[in-house]
């Protein structure tokens, strides 16, 4: 442990009034201390996104109304049903990239008449055409119309992303237009309504523009601040309170991009303060990236450790960001948006056409409940958060070919969160022994979050080491445990995973727990996901 990370420990165990480590019967301690609110876990934290890219669309969502693989209206029934289990708060859509390359309107209307336009993506030759490649000519059947039914039958708010690179505010405030304006109000209202709907979709979350550091634009910060006021200009509300968010940076541990975060709100804010009213959120993407070769079901164990360490690099990303924002908006009336994350390995891919696909393995499921945990632990600074991505993509919750469909162990880690949302966050102190691997480093023992809700507390802990399950004293200060459900996700084998052939090698088992009182000892099994659910007295 770095004497600085041993320091903060030690303090965070003096301040709680905790027993040294040695003075106590377990080796590890976990407090939850139910008088210290951090704020409320909104739902949103728990997003998703979805892409016109691979076959996170055509194939993952949208498989037509002739097909036989059992469908709502076009849209892949099965998926619909596992959302609906999640209580998917919000899916972000279309893009990514291939927001700042997409025009709303090839998509509206009807589905025959749409046009077939070049995707964004891997679009240089010729010979990688879909199915056979990655390269997709886009029909457009999926269009805003699809996307808010999708959204409807998930019982999910659709978040939509303006296109700032390559149409105009005026694309904008049209596209607004045909979302929220009143019943048979413009032409674009009938449209809607020829469209399957009269009556508005009432959308209220916009980003403006994509990565426009990047695929969407090129900007630098103090000109993207132009294009973001432009864009947020005069927008009409059809009385709703419209939230923008901004398009903030592409974060990582070793270049944290607080500089576009800091030019972006200097030349937005000074000397017009006023408009930080019109930004609900920054965005921020943080992909944790892969190890080794790069492929998620092939790593040895300090590649878990690695890829585990580079997840909780959020933490301080999220910190960083939040103070530097904090500069210029002092009340902090902005939140951040953590839009994209997950972790990206290289491969395998499912097939050809499926671009950035991936299997995730138990490691997966690792990253994303540690993301999770650490989004819930700064529930006072986060508005919503969204996994990227949604089916057959990065960080994918689903994978699905045809008539099969298979819930990876990302979505196991969705489905046991749920339970923390809308709860109150509360602070929780880890002191575990550390886990040394590699040359010298060390990820710490045991992480979590702790909710309330009414008489039920919600606890989430990982406990990463691959062989050693942690002896733990866990204490409620303020509460008592008067029964518990534990719900656990682990294999004894760090790669397993789920996929088409075998969908439920890896599933959470949940059973009581056979725990009451204010302190009571509890073993995280090795490689884990462990939630707690216990009634308070
Ligand atoms: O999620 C895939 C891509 O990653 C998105 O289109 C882009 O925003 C990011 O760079």
């Amino acid at each position: 442990m770095q004497r600085r990370e041993f320091l903060s420990t030690a303090f965070a165990v003096a301040a709680a009034g905790l027993a040294p480590r040695s003075a106590r019967a377990s080796s590890a301690l976990v407090e939850v201390l139910l008088n210290e609110p951090i704020g409320t876990i909104a739902p949103e934290l728990q997003g998703h996104f979805t892409e016109h890219i691979g076959e996170v669309i055509y194939n993952g969502i949208w498989v037509g109304e002739d097909s036989k693989i059992p469908n709502v209206g076009g849209i892949r029934k099965a998926l619909v049903d596992h959302m609906r289990q999640l209580h998917a708060p919000v899916i972000r859509w279309p893009g990514g990239c291939f927001a700042d390359s997409y025009n709303w309107r090839d998509g509206v209307g009807p589905r025959a008449q749409r046009p077939v336009r070049t995707n964004f993506w891997d679009n240089s030759t010729q010979l990688c055409k879909a199915p056979d490649g990655p390269q997709k000519y886009d029909p457009n059947t999926f269009g805003t119309a699809e996307f808010m039914r999708f959204c409807r039958l998930c019982g999910s708010q659709p978040y939509v992303a303006a296109n700032v690179r390559s149409l105009t505010p005026h694309d904008f405030d049209e596209w607004v237009e045909y979302c929220n304006s009143p019943p048979g109000s413009t032409t674009l209202a009938q449209t809607r309504a020829n469209d399957g709907s009269r009556d508005p979709y009432n959308v209220i979350y916009w980003g403006i523009g994509n990565e426009s550091w990047g695929c969407g634009g090129d900007f630098r910060p103090e000109d993207y601040a132009v294009e973001f006021s432009r864009f947020t200009s005069w927008v009409p509300d059809y009385g709703l309170k419209l939230r923008f968010i901004g398009s903030g940076p592409g974060a990582g541990p070793q270049d944290p991009q607080v500089s576009w975060t800091r030019g972006f709100l200097e030349t937005l804010l000074t000397k017009r303060p006023h408009l930080i009213e019109r930004m609900y959120g920054l965005s921020m993407h943080y992909y944790c990236g892969s190890t080794g070769k790069g492929n998620s079901l092939q790593f040895s164990t300090d590649e878990w450790y690695q890829m585990l360490t580079q997840a909780d690099a959020m933490d301080p990303l999220v910190n960083q960001h939040w103070q530097a924002m904090g500069d210029y908006d002092t009340e902090h009336k902005a939140k951040l948006v953590v839009d994209e994350w997950g972790a990206w390995h290289q491969g395998p891919i499912l097939g050809p056409a499926y671009l950035f696909s991936y299997v995730p393995s138990l490691r997966d499921a690792l990253v994303t409940a540690i993301t999770l945990d650490i989004f819930n632990r700064h529930a006072d600074k986060l508005a919503m958060c969204n996994d990227a991505q949604l089916v057959n993509n990065i960080n994918t919750l689903f994978l699905a070919r045809e008539e099969r469909f298979v819930p990876t162990t990302i979505f196991h880690v969705f489905d046991m969160y749920k339970s923390h949302q809308g709860g109150r966050s509360l602070r929780l102190v880890c002191d575990a022994p550390g886990v040394s691997y590699g040359a010298g480093k060390t990820l710490w023992g045991l992480a979590g979050s702790a909710s309330q809700h009414g008489k039920t507390l919600v606890l989430t802990v990982v406990n990463p080491h691959t062989s050693e399950p942690r002896e733990t004293e866990i204490e409620l200060r303020g509460g008592e445990a008067r029964s518990a459900q534990v719900t656990v996700l682990t294999d004894s084998d760090i790669h397993a995973h789920n996929d088409f052939d075998h969908p439920e090698a890896v599933v959470p088992q949940t059973q009581p727990a056979g725990l009451s009182g204010s302190r009571f000892v509890w073993t995280f099994k090795p490689a884990s996901v462990t939630k707690l659910e216990i009634e308070l007295a």
